[in-house]
């Protein structure tokens, strides 16, 4: 039987094949412009499910403290080698939902085709870790895929599915489509970023 979405075999064996249809090849357009609205000063981000890891160089230079998460060894070792040895340590092999973080601890929360990447079953737990690791005023920004739930991943999001999922706690600052040109075709025309401030109650 094949191994679910929320198993690392169901993503190393993607990464040793090559089949990464999601892979952006670098940091998304809407990432970019984010980064030149809010240059960081030391904030802490978390890139939890980072894949090939592309944003790592992109915080850091923009002056962020950024630590990126993966479970699968092939995705952790190709990150790790394409950011060099000064940056690799931030790269971290571990389950987001069990690696020792610290709470609360967070800034910033940077999202891109994890969710969606994960049996929708696992989303309310998706939620609840990150409402655990931020810190109170903290932002959780990216990119989000509105689309059709079966036949995935990518599962995508019902309108208004967001707020439900995470709660009063996060309230919605910035919401915008991206353009088609600027998603990976399996995204295409129905990714939208946004961006949310954790103010817990
Ligand atoms: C669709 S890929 C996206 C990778 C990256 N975010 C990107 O935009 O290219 C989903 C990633 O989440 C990782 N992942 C899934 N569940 C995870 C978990 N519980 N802990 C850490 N990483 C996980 C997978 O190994 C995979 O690299």
């Amino acid at each position: 039987m094949n191994p679910a979405s929320d198993h690392p075999d169901f993503w190393n064996s993607r990464y040793v094949a090559g089949t990464t249809p999601w892979d952006f090849g670098g940091i998304p357009p809407a990432l970019a412009d984010f980064l030149v609205r809010h240059p960081g000063r030391g904030e802490r981000v978390l890139v939890p499910g980072c894949g090939f890891g592309y944003e790592v160089a992109a915080f850091a230079a923009a002056g962020y403290d950024v630590t990126a998460l993966d479970f699968s060894p092939p995705a952790v070792a190709r990150a790790r080698a394409k950011v060099g040895p000064d940056l690799a340590p931030r790269i971290v092999g571990g389950d987001f939902f069990t690696h020792p973080l610290p709470a609360a601890a967070f800034d910033l929360v940077y999202e891109r085709t994890f969710l969606c990447a994960l049996p929708t079953a696992r989303w309310p737990e998706v939620a609840a870790r990150t409402a655990a690791l931020m810190r109170p005023g903290s932002r959780l920004v990216g990119l989000y895929f509105f689309g059709a739930k079966d036949d995935g991943p990518p599962h995508g999001l019902d309108p208004g599915e967001p707020e439900r999922l995470f709660g009063p706690a996060f309230v919605l600052e910035h919401d915008a489509p991206v353009p088609a040109a600027a998603s990976q075709p399996l995204f295409a025309g129905r990714e939208r970023w946004q961006e949310r401030r954790f103010r817990p109650l």
